[in-house]
């Protein structure tokens, strides 16, 4: 009762043709017992993968595991189907601007996207000098705001985040609300708990190039951490 996969093809393709498989196989229906080796490369090569079916612990899988460890490299890790799915994630950045740290919003705030099902990825507490928030806001250089912006987002301590989801850099704008708190529907953050622009608590990436740069500009790769959150399983499976 055991068989190899070696499958490459693109992360993404990769991840969604072994969550596929898995559906109709009797590993998927063994959860977590699942015995997948993955020597996945994440630095832009493609992946691959060696997965042997069975149950974990079974002298079959320890055997084909161990078979199968011997054609990749030391750096191959378990695979977990949330692991898979976590290939396919993206990333946004998001950040408590001074007047929402000010004002005690910071737990409100992450709990709305930590309710929402989205995972934290990177936090830290920092006080951005004014070249940095011009760094940041580089796109609205020429708009009459971006002095008093930039001496404003470099006043005082900013939260900044990482958030990981499906679609969180759409549904992350969504959860924050319009631009200007009085265009902001109830329900969002910025309709719920901000009235003027300039004072509009949190700023989220606009769109996929950006947020890879946000991300860029304010953590370094190592501060970003991959883990797999236990409610992926309960936010993300389908029927
Ligand atoms: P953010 O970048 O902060 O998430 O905001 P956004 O995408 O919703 O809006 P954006 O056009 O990028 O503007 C950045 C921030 O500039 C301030 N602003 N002031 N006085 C004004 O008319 C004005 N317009 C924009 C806001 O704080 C806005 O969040
Ligand atoms: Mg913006």
């Amino acid at each position: 009762m055991s068989s190899q996969i070696v499958r490459s093809a693109s992360r993404a393709a990769t991840a969604r043709s072994l969550l596929s498989a898995s559906k109709n196989s009797r590993f998927y229906s063994e959860g977590r017992a699942v015995s997948a080796a993955a020597a996945v490369t994440f630095s832009g090569k493609l992946p691959y993968l060696v997965s042997s079916f069975g149950r974990a612990g079974s002298s079959t899988a320890s055997r084909s595991w161990l078979s199968g460890a011997i054609a990749i490299p030391a750096a191959a890790y378990t695979l977990q189907e949330q692991e898979v799915h976590a290939a396919e994630m993206e990333r946004t950045f998001i950040a408590i601007k001074p007047d929402g740290v000010q004002r005690g919003l910071i737990s409100e705030i992450i709990s709305r996207f930590e309710r929402k099902g989205f995972k934290l990825v990177a936090i830290k507490i920092v006080v951005p000098s004014k070249e940095f928030a011009q760094k940041h806001y580089h796109d609205l250089k020429e708009r009459p705001f971006f002095n008093g912006l930039c001496e404003f987002l470099s006043s005082g301590p900013v939260i900044a985040m990482v958030w990981e989801g499906e679609g969180v850099i759409t549904y992350g704008r969504k959860l924050i609300g319009a631009t200007d708190p009085q265009k902001s529907e109830p329900g969002t953050i910025r309709g719920d708990l901000a009235v003027v622009v300039g004072r509009n608590i949190i700023h989220g990436s606009d769109g996929p190039e950006t947020a890879k740069d946000e991300i860029k500009l304010w953590f370094k790769p190592e501060d970003l951490v991959n883990y797999t959150s236990n409610a992926e399983k309960w936010v993300y499976e389908s029927n």
